[in-house]
């Protein structure tokens, strides 16, 4: 069932259920942090391996602080500038977050989201949230309540519908180095520019390794359509060279024209980072079901601010499963 009663929503996680919920991130599936049944019952709804670690979702910074055995200043800095927001703090847990939650690592992975049904929802509830992106393991991650529904509406009670998710791509995830200095995890709603001027110095970036569970949001296949996709920087080019295919084209903010294109979406026709985020997930669901689509072909954006976090997600859609 979708719905905006929070009541019910908080009832069902009460009892143990997965529910989705709105963040302004993307939509996540969630269930009571503190309850190994409950975590098991996502990783199952996901389809998700264990090795794959979840993020906490808390109401507040007192609520955060009362899960982990430190928070470094730094840590404490962050926080106050971008909490509640897109961004993910990894920190050293307490024993009340359960090991599934982790995959067995010490730290635990914590956010604040910042939309008004989550955070009502977390404090109609209590305990924190674990919550991954609603989607099927590997698939691309849902921004509407309709997108949850068509994939996980069957193994689920209910969906609150939050409207569309005004960020459009996942947290920023972050740790802190044996010297003190931020590591970036995973690309995502807060830029670099926007770490860099918070902290103050330039952040490490955690290398991407094959399939590393112990590394966030790095797996090398991921947020993929179902349908075969493309990336690059020069889309008349690509278009040109898969013109025997019917094409779904996503460009950034430039229409193109083609007798091989078959549907195309424009991420942005004022060329907006931020308006490219919050399509950019609906838009590829949109190309990947279009019946007359054989191949998706998508224009990487300029390689600033949110343009890196965008990349990042086409890059892993378009790399090869194994
Ligand atoms: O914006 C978001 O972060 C969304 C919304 C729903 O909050 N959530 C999200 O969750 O993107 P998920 O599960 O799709 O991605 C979380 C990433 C995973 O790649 C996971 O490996 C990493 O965070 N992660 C979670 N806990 C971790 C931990 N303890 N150590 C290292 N990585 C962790
Ligand atoms: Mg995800």
């Amino acid at each position: 069932m979708i719905g905006t009663d929070i009541a019910l929503a908080a009832r069902y996680l009460e009892a143990g259920e997965v529910v989705a919920m709105p963040t302004e991130t993307v939509y996540g599936l969630a269930g009571n942090a503190f309850d190994t049944a409950a975590v098991a019952r996502i990783f199952a709804v996901k389809n998700r391996p264990f090795f794959d670690p979840l993020i906490v979702h808390t109401h507040s910074i007192a609520q955060l602080e009362s899960l982990v055995t430190q928070l470094p200043p730094l840590a404490q800095h962050l926080a106050q500038q971008w909490m509640p927001g897109a961004l993910t703090l990894l920190l050293p847990k307490r024993a009340v977050i359960p090991d599934l939650v982790t995959n067995g690592s010490p730290l635990v992975a914590l956010r604040l989201p910042q939309h008004p049904m989550a955070q009502a929802l977390l404090r109609a509830v209590r305990f924190p949230l674990a919550a991954p992106s609603a989607n099927p393991f590997g698939y691309i991650s849902p921004t509407t309540a309709q997108h949850v529904a068509e994939q996980l509406g069957n193994h689920i009670p209910y969906i609150i519908d939050g409207g569309s998710c005004a960020v459009g791509i996942e947290s920023t995830i972050v740790g802190f180095a044996a010297d003190g200095r931020l590591v970036v995890h995973r690309l995502g709603g807060i830029t670099l520019d926007q770490l860099r001027h918070t902290v103050g110095h330039e952040p490490l970036l955690a290398t991407s390794t094959h399939s590393n569970p112990q590394t966030a949001g790095q797996l090398d296949r991921h947020y993929s359509p179902r349908k075969p996709i493309l990336v690059g920087n020069n889309l008349p080019q690509l278009i040109e060279q898969q013109q025997h295919l019917r094409l779904g084209v996503l460009s950034f903010e430039q229409r193109h024209q083609h007798p091989a294109i078959a549907a195309q979406c424009v991420l942005s026709a004022t060329a907006s980072m931020e308006q490219a985020a919050a399509h950019f997930f609906a838009m590829l669901r949109q190309l990947d079901s279009c019946p007359s689509v054989q191949l998706i072909v998508a224009q990487l954006l300029p390689p600033v601010g949110l343009g890196l976090a965008i990349n990042d997600r086409l890059k892993r859609a378009a790399a090869p499963a194994v």
